[in-house]
């Protein structure tokens, strides 16, 4: 079996979120695994060609209308890590600072998947499935179906967040490529042309990156207006829980860390009196260190901080931020900061050696997301024994199993409700943990025995393949 992964970013060529480290990654676990072929397919940005175009070969050139506009998609590869991947490259399109946030990406990532389904014609990789993901993709799905471009390809969508959509204007579309009417109503919603909806509607599997996620996303308050057609599609749509690479994400042999360790504490403090100097907190190993890594936006749960954090900061506790994002939070930590010089260090910027750092120092970390479809970064918390302090929502509900002082049973802690007050209560309830020597121990036990690999997850896709190759 062939799969063609058709993605908007994928690490290390370009990377705004955690869809990067899925695309990333899962494709060498698939071919490691599972023995299953996988190439992957992206438009060719600026900053990928910058940085890659000395390991880039020219295979073809294609030329596209896009409406009344002529294009050429221009078709580069490259073999990373045993992975095959092809690049769309279109000047007008891509070659802009950045990856999204333009007026017209409906119209590029619509270029995007006109290209790849041209592109399937000529390059020499036979997919027998097509694997999109997130809306950027969804009209891969949608011309797959309506119009093959060689055979008649099987199709899995997978919904890495159903928040963001591609949404149109119809008018502004409909004279974007040529499908009968017939097929309008199948790639619109509201009306007006919606990407996502398109390969929701088109694929014929869905999944999403974790089963809790599969089910909230049927219900309004999580289907983003989509959760009438996820009911429809029900029958087709499972969750797989995202893993990560274990060999990059690994305390003992993390390059970016001034003392490595597996399962010593003694060694992990070491790490935050590094950093404690470095940021310029008080250096004391005994202080319990509560840490977030995000994305400033919503989705993250900050308005839940932002309620609450003076208050924690009573506590002899330090916080430590990092990350970069929307204003309104990121005014919010500079103010924060300035207020408790002492205790909080809001590092407003993105730097993955500091990332990985703040990761190996913290006691905590604290993800109190709104809605999380899978998450990543409890994950890598896990890995670098960092207890995790979640919203009980998504893959956060999937992968932290809350501490029991009882049976001593979970490896995290947890809340239900989104409220400022439930979250402030379990991080006060973390630390009266911390400091129960005994408790402490046998939590940090079932931390260490938090594995998230990639081992399960990719059997699960290569048994869906199987099932679609079948059918
Ligand atoms: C999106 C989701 C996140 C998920 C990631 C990878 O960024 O917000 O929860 O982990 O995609 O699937």
């Amino acid at each position: 079996k062939k799969v063609l992964f058709v993605a908007s970013e994928c690490t290390p060529f370009v990377k705004t979120g955690g869809l990067a480290d899925v695309i990333g990654s899962l494709p060498q676990a698939l071919q490691q695994t599972e023995n299953i072929d996988v190439s992957v397919m992206l438009p060719l940005y600026q900053e990928i060609w910058d940085n890659w175009q000395n390991q880039l070969t020219k295979i073809n050139s294609l030329p596209l209308n896009v409406g009344w506009r002529k294009h050429d998609a221009t078709i580069y590869h490259t073999t990373h890590q045993g992975i095959p991947f092809y690049f769309i490259k279109n000047d007008y399109y891509f070659s802009r600072h950045g990856v999204y946030g333009y007026e017209d990406d409906g119209e590029r990532y619509l270029f995007f998947c006109q290209a790849v389904m041209e592109a399937l014609k000529v390059i020499d990789f036979e997919a027998d499935i097509l694997h999109a993901h997130d809306w950027q993709a969804g009209l891969a799905i949608a011309f797959a179906n309506i119009t093959p471009p060689t055979k008649q390809l099987k199709t899995v969508f997978t919904i890495h967040n159903i928040k963001y959509q591609g949404i149109l204007l119809k008018d502004a579309y409909a004279d974007l490529f040529n499908i009968s009417d017939e097929h309008i109503g199948g790639l619109e919603w509201d009306g007006l042309l919606n990407c996502m909806k398109s390969g929701i509607f088109h694929a014929d599997k869905i999944t999403t990156v974790s089963p809790t996620y599969a089910e909230e996303i049927t219900f309004p308050f999580y289907g983003e207006g989509l959760d009438s057609i996820i009911r429809e599609r029900k029958n087709d749509v499972i969750g797989i829980l995202n893993g990560i690479d274990l060999n990059d994400y690994n305390p003992n042999t993390d390059p970016h860390l001034n003392t490595k360790y597996s399962y010593s504490r003694i060694k992990k403090k070491e790490n935050k009196e590094i950093l404690q100097k470095k940021l310029g907190l008080k250096v004391d190993p005994e202080i319990p260190m509560y840490v977030m890594i995000t994305r400033l936006v919503e989705q993250k749960g900050l308005h839940l901080v932002q309620a609450i954090l003076d208050e924690f900061l009573n506590e002899n506790v330090q916080f430590v931020l990092l990350g970069t994002g929307d204003y309104e939070f990121e005014n919010f930590f500079y103010h924060a900061e300035k207020r408790n010089k002492e205790k909080l260090v809001s590092y407003l910027g993105f730097d993955e050696a500091l990332a990985r750092q703040i990761y190996a120092s913290g006691d905590f970390f604290v993800m109190p997301s709104l809605f999380e479809p899978c998450g990543l970064s409890q994950l890598i918390a896990l890995q670098y024994k960092t207890v995790p302090i979640v919203r009980e929502t998504g893959g956060l509900k999937d992968t932290v199993t809350p501490f029991n002082e009882y049976s001593l049973e979970g490896n995290g802690f947890s809340f239900k409700n989104y409220n400022a007050h439930e979250l402030l209560e379990q991080l006060k309830y973390s630390l009266s943990i911390y400091q129960n020597e005994e408790k402490w121990q046998a939590l940090l036990k079932n931390v260490n025995k938090s594995y998230y690999s990639w081992d399960d997850s990719a059997h699960a896709y290569a048994d869906l393949y199987h099932e679609l190759h079948q059918a």
